[in-house]
């Protein structure tokens, strides 16, 4: 088991790769805290868990909230003694043609993709220093490496996150808390599939090497390993996980 009494703090884990990286964490051995705004949905993910022999707990979590991710990681401390872990998953997605970009859009991309990563960093090297150390994974993007046609704010905001990353890890590695950005391609998630008609599915599988959507499983083994005492000499680093579309 590659998490064997680890306690791990998972962000927007209710669905998609946070409910996968959940899923792996607590199937590799470590307590799982949940969290999200989509309190039927991470409850779900926390029974799913529990009934096979996992452990878990859902926190109802917005991480745009400074006081919500205190409670959080206190909630996390509560339950299972410690953080060691923590995933700042939760994000949104919003295709958004720069000149008819409202200012709330703009706004509420970099508050929940931005600020709430910054907040969980914030809060968990304290919570990490206490233990000894820790590894923090952000989820970027690919559309935080490079720019897009279709997306303007959440290039933006995922390109902060990835920046953010390296400066963390250079704050954080004298306590030995590692951070790392992972950057998914096109994954078949929920947050795609509004969009997912099948003319943009073909475009979007032109455009991927190896010829097909990812999956929320994965992204979430190779958050695993950032996660795990594997990557043990790894932080400030930057892992794509997009079927080679950065290759190009
Ligand atoms: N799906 C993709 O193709 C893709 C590609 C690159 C990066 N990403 C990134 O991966 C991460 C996970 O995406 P996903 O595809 O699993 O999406 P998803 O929509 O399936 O899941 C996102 C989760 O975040 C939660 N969330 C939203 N706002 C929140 C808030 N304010 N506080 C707490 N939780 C909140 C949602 O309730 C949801 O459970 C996001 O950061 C996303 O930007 C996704």
């Amino acid at each position: 088991m590659r998490l064997k009494d680890k306690v791990a703090l998972i962000t927007g884990g209710a669905g998609g790769m946070g409910a996968a990286e959940a899923r792996l964490f607590a199937q590799e051995g470590a307590a799982v805290m949940v969290s999200d705004v989509n309190v039927e949905g991470g409850k779900k993910v926390v029974a799913e868990i529990a009934k096979k022999g996992g452990k878990a707990a859902f926190v109802e979590h917005d991480v745009t909230s400074e006081a919500e991710w205190k409670a959080a990681i206190a909630e996390t401390e509560r339950r299972f003694g410690r953080l060691e872990i923590l995933v700042n998953n939760a994000g949104i997605f919003v295709t958004s043609i720069i000149e008819k970009t409202p200012e709330e859009e703009w706004d509420r991309l970099m508050d929940i993709n931005g600020k709430g990563v910054f907040f969980g960093v914030k809060h968990a090297i304290p919570a990490m220093r206490r233990v000894g150390g820790g590894s923090i994974v952000n989820i970027s993007s690919t559309a935080g490496i490079v720019g897009s046609t279709l997306e303007g704010a959440y290039t933006a905001t995922k390109g902060a996150v990835r920046l953010f990353t390296k400066s963390a890890a250079l704050q954080g590695a004298k306590d030995g808390i590692r951070v790392n950005s992972v950057h998914p391609g096109v994954i078949d998630t929920e947050m795609l599939a509004p969009l997912l008609t099948d003319k943009f599915r073909k475009f979007l599988l032109q455009r991927v090497p190896l010829g097909r959507l990812g999956t929320a499983e994965e992204v979430a083994k190779v958050v695993l390993f950032l996660a795990s005492d594997d990557a043990s000499y790894v932080t400030g680093a930057e892992f794509v996980v997009d079927g080679g579309d950065m290759a190009k």
